[in-house]
């Protein structure tokens, strides 16, 4: 049985605590608004103001903290205030506790924000006295702790083996292919990767819908025909190379046609726009590249 505990208890904070607590660990929910204090008691869960790590020896502490964005960029006001406050109570902490964020982070955030976060307010040394980890959420709010008990996917990162070990051992009874990595930016870039990635899909068949709409089509049966038909659907290792534009005949063709069929229609596409943008901006890149491969190339044979 571990010691948990489960720093900002909302959504995530609370189906993450409620599936350890049903794998039999022992879970305590800090969160500093008293009406999800109250709620939370109000259930038979050992709910908190304060974090309290004297004589609870080698304890993972979670931070399900809030990381809304304010316009073009995250707001990581309460996430801060909650770190500072773990790193005061690791200032008394017993053992060597494992720090791990959960939350949906910028990457670079667990070592460049939480690390001297922690070290600041405690006096303590990463390593040393605490551990830390990234462990990104990938449940969906209508499903939460269903999804935190049945994950599909489960990532890991720590600078520490042992930590990913620990962690490891930890989440494995919850089943789900597990992905580790050293780097914890690397888990962090994987989740806003994925959040992007999902957001995407659903802005292009937007914007293929609105094409259909405009041309009288009706789009659910053609959407489920090109969710069978195109390798970026139904293949999960097409397209994820990175650093290379596309390029044939087909798509350029058929992006940048489209592209000129919407105008015709009076539709502006600004996905399909930024798509034909990307790739121009790749191929130029490659073909610079190229040329610096040439010259040196030329160089050493001169
Ligand atoms: N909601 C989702 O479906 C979902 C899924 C995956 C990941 N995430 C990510 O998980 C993180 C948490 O999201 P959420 O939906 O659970 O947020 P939430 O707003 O439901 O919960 C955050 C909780 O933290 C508490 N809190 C704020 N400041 C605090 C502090 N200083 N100390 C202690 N508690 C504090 C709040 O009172 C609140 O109860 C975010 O980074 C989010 O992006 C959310």
């Amino acid at each position: 049985m571990a010691r948990i505990f489960i720093v900002g208890s909302g959504v995530v904070g609370t189906a993450t605590g409620k599936g350890f607590l049903h794998a039999g660990h022992e879970v305590t929910f800090i969160d500093i608004l008293p009406r999800r204090l109250d709620y939370l008691r109000s259930q038979g869960l050992d709910a908190r103001d304060t974090l309290d790590l004297e004589d609870e020896p080698d304890s993972f502490v979670f931070l399900t903290l809030p990381t809304p964005n304010e316009g073009h960029r995250y707001d990581l006001s309460a996430f801060e205030d909650g770190t500072a406050a773990v790193g005061k109570a690791l200032a008394t902490a017993s053992g060597t506790p494992v720090v791990v964020v959960r939350s949906t982070v910028p990457p670079g955030t667990t070592e460049g924000l939480v690390q001297p976060l922690l070290e600041k307010h405690s006096g303590k040394t990463l390593g040393e006295d605490f551990t830390l980890a990234s462990n990104p959420e990938f449940l969906r709010a209508a499903s939460a702790v269903e999804d935190f008990m049945h994950p599909w996917m489960t990532v890991i990162a720590s600078r520490s083996v042992r930590t990913v070990e620990r962690l490891s051992a930890l989440l494995a009874p919850f089943g789900g292919e597990l992905r580790t990595f050293s780097d914890p930016a690397a888990a962090e870039m994987v989740k806003c990767a994925h959040n992007i990635f999902n957001a995407t899909k659903i802005s292009f068949w937007n914007e293929m819908w609105l094409v259909s709409q405009a041309l009288g089509l009706d789009l659910d049966p053609i959407a489920e025909t090109v969710a069978r038909s195109a390798e970026g659907s139904y293949n999960p290792r097409y397209g994820i190379r990175g650093g290379a534009p596309y390029g044939g005949v087909c798509l350029p063709k058929d992006t940048k046609g489209f592209l000129g069929l919407a105008d015709s229609i009076g539709l502006d596409m600004p996905l399909l726009r930024a798509v034909v943008r990307v790739n121009d901006v790749l191929a130029d890149r490659t073909a610079v590249d190229d040329r610096a491969d040439d010259a040196a190339t030329a160089g050493r044979f001169a």
